[in-house]
């Protein structure tokens, strides 16, 4: 769930609603977040609390950048000040997710132009990306680097072979079980460290996404700082989720509202 906080609308909640017309699906239900996305019902449990308390105040688009900052911190991140008063949109399009979040195949260029689309650095793109210390992926987001790399080569081989061979043993070719999962940081799959960088320095990130930041002089040295410095990426990490949680959001008097429930616009 992180990771959609903001990239897509901007941090209007809109991710959380729920689809009314299947001909016009919403984000939630887009190719990259279906079946991606889960934990749904606390973001649910908290507003039916907060809602029985003080009607009205606290929006969906809020209680996501607070979970994703609770999320950080149960998992032995940093914590970090959020601050509040987004209102949440009345629009979830299925096509908006697609054109607006990268895909795991991304190379370090496109990674770069899409965060600068949303006025975040290529720097804070690197510090973002070490996000993937925690939580786990499906088997189809990259199982094209372990059986279809390209038309010449079935393995990515900037992939470590050893890592390749654990990834297809999780991920037979060919399984059609759409619950087949893997941790994105093995060594520590729910703990926030920098064990993600050291991961990528030894050709075990698990995405191409996450293999690039190697290619580019910049990138790869701030995979290296960061994955010696545990304090200095708590901290970057902080900054950049807070500018993160600032992209697109709706205050005062733009369109927005205070949604009874996350998953429908009011009525
Ligand atoms: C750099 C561009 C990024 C790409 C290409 C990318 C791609 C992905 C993909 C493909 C998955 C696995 C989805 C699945 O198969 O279930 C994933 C999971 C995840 N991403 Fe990213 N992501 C990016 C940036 C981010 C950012 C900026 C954050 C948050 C700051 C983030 C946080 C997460 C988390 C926490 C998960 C695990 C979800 C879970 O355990 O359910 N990602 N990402």
């Amino acid at each position: 769930m992180l990771r959609n906080v903001t990239l897509m609308k901007g941090c209007d909640g809109s991710v959380l609603i729920d689809t009314v017309n299947p001909s016009s699906p919403a984000e939630k239900d887009s190719p990259p977040n279906n079946p991606s996305l889960r934990g749904f019902e606390v973001i649910d449990n908290a507003k039916a609390r907060l809602e029985a308390v003080c009607a009205r105040k606290v929006s969906c688009a809020d209680i996501l950048a607070f979970a994703a900052r609770d999320s950080v911190e149960i998992t032995r991140g940093l914590g970090y000040e959020v601050p509040a008063g987004r209102k949440d949109g009345r629009v979830s399009l299925s096509s908006e997710a697609l054109a607006n979040l990268p895909p795991p195949t991304s190379n370090v260029n496109q990674l770069t132009q899409a965060f600068a689309n949303k006025g975040l650095t290529q720097e804070e793109m690197v510090t973002l990306s070490g996000s993937h210390t925690i939580g786990r992926s499906h088997c189809a987001s990259f199982s094209n680097r372990l059986y279809n790399f390209n038309s010449t080569t079935s393995q990515d081989p900037t992939l470590d072979p050893n890592y390749a061979n654990q990834l297809k043993a999780a991920c037979p070719q060919g399984s059609t079980n759409p619950n087949l999962v893997v941790p994105m940081d093995p060594p520590s799959p729910a703990t926030s460290d920098v064990s993600y960088y050291r991961g990528v320095l030894s050709n075990r990130g698990l995405f191409t996404s996450d293999q690039t930041l190697l290619t580019n002089q910049q990138t790869l040295s701030q995979v290296i700082q960061n994955s010696q410095n545990l304090f200095g990426w708590h901290i970057k990490f902080s900054n950049a989720m807070v500018k993160m949680g600032k992209i697109g959001v709706l205050t005062g008097n733009n369109t927005g509202e205070i949604r009874v429930n996350c998953r429908e616009i009011n009525s």
